[in-house]
């Protein structure tokens, strides 16, 4: 067993595939992160039902404050209520303050549908589409106050193939977040993935993490 897990966030808007990647991962012994909370903006999200059922404390952030400052001050005040030390971002739907980032900087980590820096923001995989890239994928990266920005952890690379659709290439990119984002937590919370000059150096790590991820998907 890790001798202290690190207690681990999820924000999620939705879904919650990505949570669910990450809950499995931890329910190893030996994984360094313990997902403490997960919390929502939604309260009937799937992903907060699947944290409910495996006894994880959930949070439903509710929009009812009136601003932003309101909102990140109710959610900075939950994550040190329970103690927490790294927050994950997984298809979480808000754009936090420049505030909020800086008050935890270097323990928030974001996943991307894209390979940073291009296509940042939305409809990733049909902008991809679009560029007639030959490859594309996701990124696991600390987040700044520049939205999609910041330094990169890990990286998941999939082929772009002539007949995708961009639900066919989600598809693939979804399936390498669920490899990469649980890597990428474990590299942070074991303290190898330190910031340095704004980029990521890994130590202790025998291969390169990405190397692992070239092998086919299970
Ligand atoms: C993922 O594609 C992630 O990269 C993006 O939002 C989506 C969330 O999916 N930020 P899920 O809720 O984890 O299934």
């Amino acid at each position: 067993m890790a001798e202290t897990k690190k207690k681990t966030a999820v924000l999620i808007s939705g879904r919650g595939s990505n949570l669910e990647a990450l809950m499995k991962a931890a329910e190893a012994a030996d994984y360094p992160a313990e997902i403490a909370l997960v919390l929502s903006t939604k309260g009937d999200s799937p992903g907060l039902r699947h944290a409910k059922d495996k006894g994880i404390v959930t949070g439903v952030l509710h929009e009812k404050w009136e601003t932003k400052t309101e909102f990140e001050l109710n959610l900075d005040a939950v994550l040190q209520d329970a103690a927490v030390e790294i927050v994950c971002l997984a298809g979480f739907m808000r754009i936090l303050s420049k505030r909020f980032v800086d008050a935890w900087r270097d323990r928030i980590l974001n996943i991307h549908p894209s390979l940073l820096p291009l296509f940042p923001g939305l409809n990733t995989h049909s902008r991809a589409l679009a560029a007639g890239v030959r490859f594309h994928g996701a990124t696991v990266h600390f987040v700044r106050a520049q939205v999609d920005a910041g330094p990169i952890v890990t990286q998941g690379v999939v082929p772009v193939l002539s007949d995708d659709t961009p639900e066919v290439l989600a598809d693939r990119v979804l399936r390498v977040e669920h490899r990469i984002y649980p890597l990428a937590l474990d590299l942070v919370a074991s303290g190898r993935a330190k910031i340095r000059e704004e980029r990521v150096l890994l130590s202790d790590v025998e291969a390169t993490p990405e190397a692992s991820l070239l092998s086919p998907p299970d």
